[in-house]
């Protein structure tokens, strides 16, 4: 399988940093096609501005769609985003692996959605391309996500419910919607009270989990 890793943290030597690494080594080994987006080393731009469209649609008012489609279409996106959706449209299956920042994605890898899957290449609603007919069906995408809080406070009603309401809502809005297949997702709880003993079971848990790819 074409494996795209989409990979936001800042820190290497993190517990993210860990299971990257164990995820790099068993992908290959099962003998799968790895390619790696590591936002912050590529320092990717995480705005979606006019600055993405090398030849404007409309150079008086800046409607983003409209020069998303156009920027698609006449081949005038800024390098990096063309780069990586070459990445995607090679990929069968998306890997975004992320810690939670205030019970969402880092702000780098919501820019790399906003920037990439751009309209008239990842979902086109004008022509009925959403969902089942969207423009990236037949691919797979994955989330993999790490929550300082424990499972508990998520499942219990208390402050942090809406923790996994937001891993649901990317495998509905952004991977559903633009056609793909949502794998379930691999979550680690209560990663700021982790011992080493259970870091590295986890990541133990995290390879026998892309084993069963
Ligand atoms: C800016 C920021 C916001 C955070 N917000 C949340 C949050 O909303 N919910 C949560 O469970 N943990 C939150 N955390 C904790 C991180 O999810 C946790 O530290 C991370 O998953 C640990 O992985 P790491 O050691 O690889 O960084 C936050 C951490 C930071 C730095």
């Amino acid at each position: 399988m074409h494996v795209l890793y989409v990979y936001a943290h800042p820190e290497p030597r993190s517990f993210n940093g860990a299971i990257r690494d164990t995820a790099m080594t068993t992908l290959v080994r099962a003998g799968h096609e790895v390619k790696v987006s590591n936002l912050y080393v590529m320092k990717f731009k995480a705005v979606l501005d006019p600055h993405d469209f090398r030849i404007r649609y409309n150079s008086d008012r800046f409607d983003p769609a409209a020069e998303q489609v156009h920027g698609f279409r006449t081949g005038s996106l800024a390098p990096d985003i063309s780069e990586e959706i070459e990445k995607v449209s090679w990929a069968d299956l998306i890997i975004f692996q992320f810690p939670i920042w205030w019970s969402h994605m880092p702000a780098i890898l919501k820019g790399w959605i906003d920037r990439v899957f751009v309209q008239g290449f990842a979902f086109d609603p004008e022509s009925g391309n959403v969902y089942e007919r969207g423009l990236l069906r037949g691919k797979k995408a994955m989330i993999v996500a790490t929550f300082g809080s424990s499972e508990e406070k998520d499942s219990h009603g208390g402050t942090d419910r809406t923790l996994t309401d937001h891993i649901s809502s990317i495998n509905h809005s952004v991977f559903e919607f633009t056609g793909m297949t949502a794998l379930p997702p691999f979550i680690v709880f209560s990663t700021d009270t982790m011992n080493h003993e259970e870091g590295a079971r986890q990541i133990d848990r995290y390879r026998r989990f892309l084993e069963s790819l």
